[in-house]
């Protein structure tokens, strides 16, 4: 059974609370969208708004870091007591010295990469994370539409991880919903991120657990 996690950029932010609450009670994982505005074309929401969750928070937080020199930021997370980051392949100079800063910091790496990224550039550093972020839109917002060519590239991941015995997760963020959970899960995807499919339903319970 895949986890869910539900993205908070979809969130009431007038009434965080109240969505926070229903991640503790229905869903697997918190996902923390953070964008600079720079490698990719929005911002988002920063410390203030993840310390929030936080102190609410009875699962384990994923920060998705969409900024440029993400290396500065991983102490920051840490401290926030996010359990899981990711970082985009797009962003950095040295991938394995970031999932190895990650790492020692006590956090699930993880490398997050855009569609328009050939999968098998991951390839060489699935040794140094603990999870691969493949993204089925491109980043930078909630609510677009799904890419349907993303199962090939979790099939393709998803062998190369099995073929080599690796302790490696997918995850898959972006246009994520009841429609096609199961046929991600079966393509190989361990967590599912979904946004506007769970935050601007009138149940996002009962849309949680469609998706499981
Ligand atoms: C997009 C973010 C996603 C986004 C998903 O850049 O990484 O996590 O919030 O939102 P939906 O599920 O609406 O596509
Ligand atoms: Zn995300």
């Amino acid at each position: 059974m895949p986890l869910i996690a539900p993205s908070m950029l979809s969130a009431d932010f007038l009434h965080l609370e109240k969505d926070v609450e229903t991640v503790n009670s229905c869903a697997d994982i918190f996902h923390l969208d953070i964008m600079d505005g720079v490698l990719v074309p929005n911002i988002s929401y920063g410390f203030p708004v993840v310390e929030a969750i936080a102190s609410k928070a009875s699962k384990p937080m994923d920060a998705h870091l969409m900024i440029i020199h993400p290396e500065k930021y991983v102490e920051r997370f840490a401290k926030t007591g996010a359990a899981m980051l990711s970082a985009h392949l797009e962003a950095m100079e040295d991938p394995s010295a970031v999932m190895g800063l990650i790492r020692s910091c006590g956090m699930k790496a993880g490398i997050a990469f855009n569609p328009d990224m050939p999968v098998e550039k991951v390839f060489r550093y699935l040794d140094c994370c603990d999870f691969v972020l493949v993204m089925s839109v491109f980043a930078g917002f909630g609510g677009q539409k799904f890419i349907e060519s993303t199962y090939e590239r979790i099939r393709t991941l998803k062998s190369e991880i099995d073929r080599r015995g690796l302790d490696v997760r997918i995850e898959v963020d972006g246009g994520v919903s009841p429609a096609n959970s199961s046929a991600l899960a079966a393509a190989g995807a361990d967590i599912l991120v979904a946004g506007s499919a769970v935050f601007k339903s009138d149940d996002p319970v009962a849309v949680v657990k469609a998706m499981k």
